[in-house]
Parts: structure tokens; sequence; C-alpha cells
């Protein structure tokens, strides 16, 4: 089988290096010529564990190719997948379809025959009824059948999200789209991996409701460990408690500074607009979003408080930029609403992320990106862990210890022993444990 990803983003090389991989011919399409060059070349814009190597094994092997030139590779597709970004669109926090609708056109104009036109891009409910309106009236002549397909992927485990889903989910009007889809999948059968077929707006609604029901169980146990610490409880039995039970599970009790990411902040937010324009408002994910928000803000507040409620003059070293260990994607991340807020304190900032990626250019000037977590800690008054890398989990407290002025330490994922930071002087503060 062929098919064409229109979009060389995070959703769209995961998509369509897994399919070639799966066996299927794959053109990846990118408006971005740089980009595609780079991938020509071997040069991966992103870091994604193993995409690298699936990357350049398909490519290889002739079964992934990179264009920026759509009619060439939508020729004799059997599906065209739209994996172009869905931003939060400045302002009113819907969701911007700018780059899908331009996508959907685009194909429409260069298609030669009648192709399903499948998005995986996460879209509001109502945008497979909208391109099927553009596609029809740009191309009169042809039956191009529309087709949702939404994607599960968390960044830093797309590929085995992908390869080993829970489920794939096919939202079409016809038959014709789920038997391309489905023979797509074939592989997936194997694994006797449930597929799930309905309609386009329900297939649009799943993929933000679990997203936002996610976001919303991340919440819940965020707020339980705010009154852990009230009550002198511990968060973790707390949501090894709570998750033992079936019903509830086990997975996202995690606490933290609040959900980041290029997904959770921006489909709540999309779901709420969606809900909010159908006239059947969903307060309990308006609710999601606004404790998330002010969450950030207070991790923030908790640092100066650590140090003695004034941070002027303080150096605060910051272990983790990114929204979630191994990823370099900075978009919503926790990082980039407490450190201005430190910074604007007074506080001079260190910071080490082992994928920096792009934090550089979204994070106040004059802060000092050092190149291993020991020289980010030197002369540090406070050291604050914001991302849970595995390597900070090794960091040996009397170490740290010995390189700061200060003694405080802030565990925002309770990734550190308290016992041990304790034993070798710190004042350690983690979050939901006494
Ligand atoms: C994004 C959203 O994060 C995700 O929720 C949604 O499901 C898909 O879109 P992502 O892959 O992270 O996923 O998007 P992004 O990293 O912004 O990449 C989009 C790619 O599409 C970019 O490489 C961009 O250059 C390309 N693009 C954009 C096109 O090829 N054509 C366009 O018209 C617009
Ligand atoms: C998410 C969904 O998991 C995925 O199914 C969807 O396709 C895209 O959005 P992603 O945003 O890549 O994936 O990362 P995820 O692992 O879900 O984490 C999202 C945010 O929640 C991160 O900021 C993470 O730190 C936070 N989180 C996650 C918690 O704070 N606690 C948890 O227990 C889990």
């Amino acid at each position: 089988m062929r098919i064409a990803m229109i979009g060389a983003g995070y959703v769209g090389l995961v998509s369509g290096a897994c399919f070639a991989e799966f066996g299927v011919d794959v053109c990846v399409v990118d408006t971005d010529a740089a980009k595609v060059e780079a991938l020509r070349a071997g040069r991966i814009p992103i870091y994604e564990p193993g995409l690298d190597k699936l990357v350049e094994e398909n490519a290889r092997d002739g079964r992934l190719r990179f264009t920026t030139d759509t009619a060439e590779a939508i020729r004799n597709a059997d599906a065209v997948f739209l994996a172009v970004g869905t931003p939060t669109r400045r302002g009113d926090g819907h969701a911007d379809l700018t780059y899908v609708f331009a996508a959907a056109e685009g194909v429409a104009k260069a298609a030669e025959r009648s192709i399903v036109l499948v998005t995986k891009s996460t879209v509001p409910v109502g945008t497979g009824r909208k391109i099927k309106e553009i596609v029809r009236r740009v191309r009169p002549d042809l039956e191009i059948e529309v087709a949702s397909n939404p994607e599960f992927l968390r960044e830093g485990s797309a590929i085995p999200d992908f390869m080993r889903p829970d489920r794939v989910v096919i939202g079409a009007d016809s038959d014709r789209a789920f038997q391309v889809l489905r023979r797509l999948y074939r592989p997936l059968y194997l694994i006797e991996t449930p597929i799930l077929q309905t309609g386009l707006e329900t297939a649009e609604l799943i993929k933000y409701a679990a997203n936002a029901f996610l976001a919303t169980k991340i919440t819940f146990i965020n707020e339980m460990a705010d009154l852990c610490e009230a009550v002198g409880a511990d968060v973790h039995d707390v949501a090894r408690g709570m998750g033992l039970d079936g019903r509830i599970g086990r997975k996202f009790l995690h606490p933290g500074p609040g959900y980041g990411g290029s997904c959770f902040p921006k489909d709540t937010l999309a779901l709420a607009r969606t809900a909010q324009d159908a006239g059947r408002p969903v307060r309990l994910v308006e609710t999601t979003i606004a404790i998330n928000d002010e969450r950030k803000a207070a991790m923030a507040d908790r640092v100066i408080a650590a140090l003695g409620g004034d941070a002027s003059g303080k150096t605060i070293a910051v272990l983790g930029l990114t929204f979630k260990p191994e990823t370099d994607d900075m978009r919503d991340a926790p990082s980039l609403v407490i450190l201005p807020k430190l910074a604007a304190a007074g506080a001079t900032l260190r910071a080490y992320d082992p994928q920096p990626g792009h934090a550089r250019q979204v994070l106040p000037g004059g802060m000092h990106f050092a190149v291993s977590p020991m020289e980010a800690v030197e002369g540090a008054d406070a050291v604050v862990l914001l991302t849970e890398w595995n390597e900070f989990r090794a960091l040996s407290p009397e170490k740290l210890r010995s390189a700061m002025r200060g003694r405080v330490a802030l565990d925002l994922r309770n990734a550190w022993d308290p016992q041990s930071f304790r034993e070798a002087g710190f004042e350690y503060q983690s979050i939901g444990r006494p």
C-alpha cells in the first residue's frame, strides 16, 4: 500500500516512519523545505527515542521518502494523512485549523483520482465535515472520502505507542474508508489490537475526551497532593490505594507541577471552546484548566517561600526544563511559567536539561544554561527538580550539597529520596509527602 503523510512534525514523522515499518510505502510532505532537506540527509529535527534509527532504516529500504511536493507525494496513494499542527489560536483558545484546511485544499487540488483523506492531527469535533465541504467544493469531479484516525502517541514513547496501541479509532461515513484504513493497520491484527469503527464526529470527540479525562485525572491527584500536605498524608500511598481499584487504574496518578506539552493544554482548551460553542459547556474540563494554570504559578511561589519569602539576589538551579522526560518539547512546559516568575522575583537562574532543544529561545534572557547538573548547582542557594529525567534520580545529595552555597532542595516530581537528602543537610521539600 502507499500513503502520503502531510506534516513532518512529532505526529507526522513518527506515524510515517511506523507505517513504513509496517511495510507501507510512505511519502512525507512538509512545507518547511529546510526540514525536508534535513530529513533527506538523515537528520531528525526532533528528539524522540528510536525515531532516528526507524527513519534511517526505512528510508534506506526505500519505503520512506520526504518531499515538499504534495502532488508527487499523493500520486497513487491509497490514503493521504493530515498531520499538520493544530496549535491553540492566539487569544481565544480555539484550535487553529489554518494549516489543516490549507493542507486539505492542497491535497484536493493535486488529487488525480478519488482518495481517502484522513485527519491524524487532533481536530475539533466537526472539522472532518468541514474538510469534506472544502474538498467537495475544490474537486466536485472526485469522490474524496474523509476519515478521522486520531493518534494517542505520548512524546518520549511515541513509537511503542504507535506499534502497540491500546486501540485504533477510525471515524468515517463510508465502508471504503474503513477498508483502506483496516488494511493499513493489518499488522496490528497479529497482536489483536481493537479497532473501533465509528462516525466522524465521534472519532474526533474520542480523542479530546480521552486527553481531557487524563488531564483531569492528573489534576485530581495534584489537588490530593496539596490536601495530603495539609493533613499529613502521603500522596503516593493515596495514589496506590486508589489505583488498585480496577475502575480507577494506576496510570497518570503522579503528582507534579502541573501538566504541559503540546496536547493536554491545547486539547482541553479546544474541547472547552467546542462545548461552549455547542451550548453545552464542560465545566469540569474548564475547572481542570484553571487549576492547572494556577498550579504552575503556585510552584514558583513555593520556591520563593522555601528561600524565606525573598528570592532577590539568590541563585536558583533548575534541573529539567522540558514538559516531561525523554523529549525536547518545551510546548506549555511548567518551566515557561515558573522560571520567568523566579527571574521577576530577582533570582539568578542556572538551568540544565539533557535535551534543551529550543529552551534558550523561549526562556528569560540572562539565564545560565549549564552543561551538567553539577555545573548547574554550583554556588546555588536552592536546587529545584522540575522534570524527572532519569539521570537526576541518581544524583548524590552529598555532591550536590558540597557544590552549592545554600541547602534548599525542592523536588517537584518526588524523584529524590527525602531521607538521604535530609541526611546530607538539605532542607528538602517535595509535593504531597509529610
Ligand atoms: C500537532 C499537535 O501537537 C497534535 O496535537 C496534532 O495531533 C497534530 O499536530 P505535531 O506533530 O506536534 O502535532 O505538530 P508540529 O510539531 O507543529 O508539526 C507540524 C508539521 O507540519 C510541521 O513540520 C510543519 O512544518 C508542517 N506543516 C504545517 C505542513 O507541512 N503544512 C502546513 O500547511 C502546515
Ligand atoms: C498526551 C497523551 O498521553 C497522549 O495519549 C496524547 O496522544 C498526547 O498527549 P504527552 O502530552 O506526550 O501525551 O505526554 P504525557 O505523558 O501524557 O504527559 C502529559 C503531561 O502530564 C506532562 O506534562 C506530564 O509531566 C504530566 N503528567 C503525566 C503528570 O503530571 N502526571 C502523570 O501521572 C502523567
